[in-house]
């Protein structure tokens, strides 16, 4: 081989590599995302590689002089990546080696790109779950707020989106606030799952250099070195996970979404979302149009689509590490930024929203959303449950040919469905007597809904 060739594997190469092969197989386009994880878990090789002997004190000092010489570089944006290098772990080894010398050379000693970018990916992407947690914790602050605020608002509840019985907002955003508060779980889980370091697994058998990696996890943060090195550097399980819990914290956000797009509409007309969040027609001058839920609502389509991919790449694979792997980046980090940026959107557009409290009113007491309370009254008066339930659909029937609601009916209309209803049945019949019946844990009685809203705040609280 030519000496200028800069591939590190060129030894027993009498070809270059086609330069359209370099280009489809290189990676850097995208993994350089992970340099500075690259470089934090090169510096920590190093520090082992000296603990043990392997490297001088001078050669340390020099790889950590040109480690961060090169995360300065690629800061500023001055660092030339290479697409002939291809790969962001080659990359920075050959400006390390160009920068420092023979002591770059060694760096690699008992380790493989192998070893380097299963670490190197749970590095990126631990910080990243971080991230990604600290934005529900806000997102969730945030609907504390709103819960609180709209304690006392009335709103239809639905089922089958008929409306079904009366409920608190807060109420309802503190549903949301209870799908968030999962999520956080699987993220919390799952970060803990893949705390664990591969390095010293070397290509996919470990290395016959006597390496301390207990000495490395914990420079690096991680709980334990990888028990197996075979299954170390091949499994992407970890990414999967976290591809699935994004998958379903953006279904989450897809079912707050389409509620916000329908609430947001002249039909509905329950909320109004902040202008800074919604946008005009081109044509149209009256509209405004949520866009940012319906972006979340469609992006969520894209990050399960990522999990998909992910589970593809996988199956099938034989061990150990195969280059389909290299393909795990790509889903992975738009996975990344489209979790954080629809929870980031959320967080802000959501607490900022106004609720129309006389239309919300209004519409929980169409639609007979306070029949199940007569029902209940009934039941408590010895009528068995099934029984109530059949005088009252009766009820509700006249009521609908009357056009009026139950409330509406006179107390002798409403005694000849049973006898038994009493001038009481009024306090029953208004949507706060409704709300306030149901004060039991996680019901929509604003007292319940106050105590949770004071709970949420301790449990999010680190
Ligand atoms: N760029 C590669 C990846 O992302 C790094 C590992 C390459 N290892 C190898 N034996 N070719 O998977």
């Amino acid at each position: 081989m030519s000496k200028n060739d800069t591939r590190m594997w060129g030894g027993r190469f009498n070809q270059p590599t086609d330069e359209f092969v370099q280009a489809f197989t290189a990676s850097v386009g995208f993994d350089r995302r992970l340099a500075h994880a690259d470089i934090e878990g090169s510096r920590a090789h190093a520090m082992m590689l000296k603990h043990i002997g392997v490297l001088s004190s001078d050669e340390l000092t020099a790889i950590k002089y040109g480690l961060q010489q090169i995360r300065e570089e690629i800061e500023a944006g001055k660092f030339a990546w290479s697409v002939a290098l291809e790969d962001v772990h080659m990359n920075i080894e050959a400006r390390l080696t160009e920068l420092v010398g023979d002591a770059g050379k060694k760096l690699h000693t008992g380790r493989s790109r192998n070893d380097q970018v299963a670490t190197d990916i749970r590095l990126y992407l631990r910080e990243q779950i971080g991230a990604c947690m600290q934005a529900i914790r806000s997102f969730q602050n945030g609907l504390l707020d709103l819960a609180e605020r709209e304690t006392q608002t009335i709103m239809p509840g639905f089922t089958h989106l008929q409306v079904a019985q009366p409920v608190s907002f807060g109420h309802h955003m503190l549903a949301w606030f209870e799908m968030l508060d999962r999520d956080h779980g699987r993220l919390t889980d799952c970060a803990a799952r893949m705390n664990q370091m591969p390095l010293g697994s070397a290509a996919l058998a470990g290395t016959s250099f006597d390496l301390d990696r207990e000495y490395t996890a914990e420079l690096l943060g991680f709980d334990i070195p990888t028990r197996n090195s075979i299954d170390a550097v091949s499994d992407r399980d970890f990414a999967i996970e976290f591809c699935a819990a994004a998958s379903i914290c953006m279904m989450h956000l897809s079912r707050m979404a389409e509620e916000l797009v329908l609430w947001s509409s002249a039909q509905f007309n329950f909320i109004q979302l902040p202008d800074r969040y919604c946008t005009g027609s081109s044509i149209m001058p009256q509209k405004k149009n949520p866009d940012v839920p319906e972006l979340v609502r469609g992006k969520a389509g894209r990050v399960s689509g990522h999990l998909v991919s992910l589970l593809m790449l996988m199956k099938a694979q034989p061990l150990a590490y195969n280059k389909d792997n290299q393909e795990d980046k790509e889903p992975l980090f738009d996975t990344l930024d489209t979790l954080i940026g629809s929870l980031r959107a959320f967080a802000d557009m959501v607490p900022a929203l106004s609720v129309n409290r006389d239309i919300t009113y209004q519409a929980a007491q169409q639609g007979y959303a306070t029949a199940t309370d007569l029902a209940d009254y009934l039941a408590r008066k010895n009528v068995a449950f099934r029984d109530a339930h059949e005088v009252v659909g009766k009820a509700v029937a006249f009521a609908i040919e009357q056009g009026k609601d139950l409330s509406a009916c006179t107390l002798r209309e409403l005694q000849k469905f049973d006898s038994r209803i009493e001038q009481d049945v009024f306090e029953v019949l208004t949507l706060e007597g409704s709300l306030n019946a149901r004060n039991i844990t996680g019901g929509t009685a604003p007292e319940q809904v106050m105590f949770e809203v004071n709970a949420g705040r301790e449990r999010i609280k680190e």
